[in-house]
């Protein structure tokens, strides 16, 4: 495991843009500069490992999985510009955690309040599907960022993957013996006797979910209210 960097080192989210541990993601993330493989002419493709994002001082972390092609990975900010960040960024607003209810880039003044956003791997995966090893050395930036984010007091994880990666880093801090003793449920509330973090499950906030409505924007806004009253 790495040591922790501390937020008064700036170089701590340059430190994750240029990780190069993975061969298959660090070429998979260099193809989005080809012009061929990008969705949105003429962007300049972030195209590297994607660093967490948000208020330093935030009493509530949000763990999504990857970058999403054409989004974090195009942006260079989590969930910023794919269907997924527009639910979510929405939720945020409307629950009065950001001054910004649309996001567009890293340059468009978004400010969040309370709240610090990352991913469980920070590199976009071919077909969204990290691998078991990816997911494994992708870890200790995760670890880095919980054990620097001390105000943290909820951590909402955003379907399985994430879940089971914060679960691998309290197996990491001993706070728990086994990842499998967890299941993933929406909304599902964990409290652990050895950690005062509490962690709360949703489904993923994907444009398939909300399509196919597993998820409805009232369950969001329903799950917002129940992370407030827990912060
Ligand atoms: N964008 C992200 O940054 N993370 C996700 O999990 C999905 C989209």
């Amino acid at each position: 495991m790495t040591k922790p960097e501390g937020w008064g080192d700036a170089l701590f989210p340059r430190k994750i843009a240029a990780c190069r541990k993975c061969d298959r993601l660090v070429a998979y993330c260099a193809s989005f500069q080809q012009p061929e493989n990008q969705k949105v002419p003429g962007f300049d493709y972030w195209a590297k490992p994607v660093p967490g994002f948000g208020d330093r001082k935030a009493r509530l972390l949000i763990i999504g999985l990857a970058p999403g092609a054409h989004g974090a990975n195009r942006t260079g900010r989590p969930f910023t510009g794919d269907g997924a960040g527009e639910v979510l960024y929405r939720a945020l607003y409307r629950q009065g955690f950001s001054n910004r209810e649309s996001v567009l880039d890293r340059q468009d003044g978004l400010l969040l309040n309370g709240v610090y956003i990352t991913n469980a791997v920070k590199c976009v995966p071919p077909k969204n599907r990290p691998s078991g090893e990816e997911k494994q050395r992708c870890l200790p930036w995760l670890v880095d960022e919980l054990d620097a984010l001390k105000e943290v007091g909820v951590v909402l994880a955003m379907g399985k993957d994430a879940h089971d990666a914060y679960l691998r880093y309290l197996k990491e801090r001993g706070v728990i013996q086994t990842v499998g003793a967890y299941r993933f449920g929406h909304s599902k509330v964990v409290r652990f006797e050895k950690d005062r973090r509490i962690l709360v499950a949703t489904y993923h906030f994907s444009r398939y979910n909300i399509n196919t409505g597993v998820l409805t924007e009232e369950m969001v806004d329903a799950l917002f209210e129940k992370l407030k009253k827990l912060l």
